[in-house]
């Protein structure tokens, strides 16, 4: 399936009718995938003349190897639903369970959706012909992407309305290096937790609750191949992980980290249906991403610290703190916004400031896919 067109013509596109099985409850997502908030994908841009000047002659060979295999475009013929997605009896899923799973396909659909964007803004304002080669083969993957979970949504009567999104949702602008470092993490974590999932219910079927989690293992390939080209732009010029700048490698690691462990937290129903132990599974996808990013980063977050997991859980408290506060008006919701908003600063700090391993990076930067 590709990037569905119609949807990203603007606001005034309809969606089609909801199919019969459709609960009639439904949120709106695009109001969903539209709001700004901390925790939620953001849209991103950057300084386009500092990214096209990226010069990748130091990792020549692999990059080449690498811009190749996209061009090949393995996964062109992946994402197309079968019919097994038209019986899927949403009107009779536990309520709170169509929430989450609706919650959690809105979210990974604006992710999906927000690389498309950066990617292909990359390839239109870039002169460099590699640069633009690169980032066409990406925001050709990431449309796919977006657009198969965009399917899912619509069967379910549902249907985040792209074109809108890109129109009104708040772009968020970081310096290329910061892109680099957060694109790089989204897509290995990215990897991280669709193979966990795959390789999950391969051997719990029984917990498949949704034919898309099916398409997860080549699609996750794709999330790969983009964190590769990110690292290689990273290993082309060694100033980026190396001196001040490590402590911005330290800083994403534990932004992104934390913010998933405070997603993932917020859907237990959806990770029960799956029968997966929050905990256990994003500690294991912490381990796989962190053992990846030795390709690329000279640090790594000691994630059996005692302080690690204590901080975490201080951050989710934080969090539902913050959420609660946000229900409340007038001098009690701000004292209480003031002091979950506090608390999730020192829940930061502390896992920000905990001794970080180091790691001598590799010659050769590439790697395969072997979860
Ligand atoms: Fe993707
Ligand atoms: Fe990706």
């Amino acid at each position: 399936m590709t990037f569905d067109a119609r949807a990203a013509e603007g606001p005034e596109t309809p969606l089609p009718p909801p199919p019969a099985s459709a609960p009639s409850d439904v949120p709106d997502t695009t109001a969903m995938a539209t709001e700004s908030h901390i925790l939620n994908p953001r849209f991103y841009t950057t300084d386009f003349e500092v990214l096209d000047r990226v010069d990748v002659d130091r990792v020549r060979d692999e990059w080449d190897a690498l811009l190749a295999e996209m061009k090949a475009d393995p996964n062109r013929g992946h994402f197309r639903k079968t019919e097994e997605w038209e019986h899927i009896d949403w009107a009779g899923m536990d309520p709170v369970l169509r929430a989450e799973f609706i919650d959690f396909l809105v979210s990974s659909c604006t992710a999906e959706f927000s690389g498309c964007v950066l990617y292909k803004e990359m390839k239109r304002r870039g002169t460099n012909p590699e640069i633009c080669a690169l980032f066409s083969y990406m925001s050709r993957d990431e449309a796919r992407h977006a657009g198969f979970i965009n399917d899912a949504l619509r069967e379910a009567g549902v249907g985040v309305n792209l074109g809108f999104l890109t129109k009104t949702k708040h772009y968020t602008y970081f310096r290329p290096k910061f892109i680099y470092y957060a694109t790089y993490l989204s897509e290995k974590i990215g990897y991280a937790r669709y193979i966990t999932i795959f390789r999950h219910l391969e051997a719990h079927p029984e917990h498949r609750f949704h034919p898309i989690f099916k398409w997860f293992r080549e699609w996750c390939n794709d999330e790969f191949r983009h964190g590769e080209a990110f690292a290689l732009i990273m290993r082309a010029d060694p100033k980026l992980v190396s001196g001040l700048n490590v402590l911005w490698i330290r800083f994403f690691l534990t932004a992104v980290y934390s913010t998933m462990w405070v997603r993932d937290h917020a859907r237990p129903a959806f990770h029960e249906a799956l029968g997966v132990e929050i905990d256990a599974y994003d500690m294991e996808v912490f381990r796989k991403t962190s053992h990846i990013a030795r390709q690329v980063f000279p640090i790594e977050l000691d994630i059996d610290h005692p302080r690690w997991r204590r901080g975490l859980d201080a951050m989710n408290r934080a969090f539902v703190a913050m959420d609660a506060a946000r229900q409340k008006t007038g001098l009690g919701g701000m004292i209480s916004r003031g002091l979950a908003g506090g608390a999730a600063a020192l829940a930061f700090v502390s896992l920000y400031t905990i001794p970080v391993k180091r790691n001598t990076l590799p010659q050769k930067v590439r790697l395969e896919p072997c979860y």
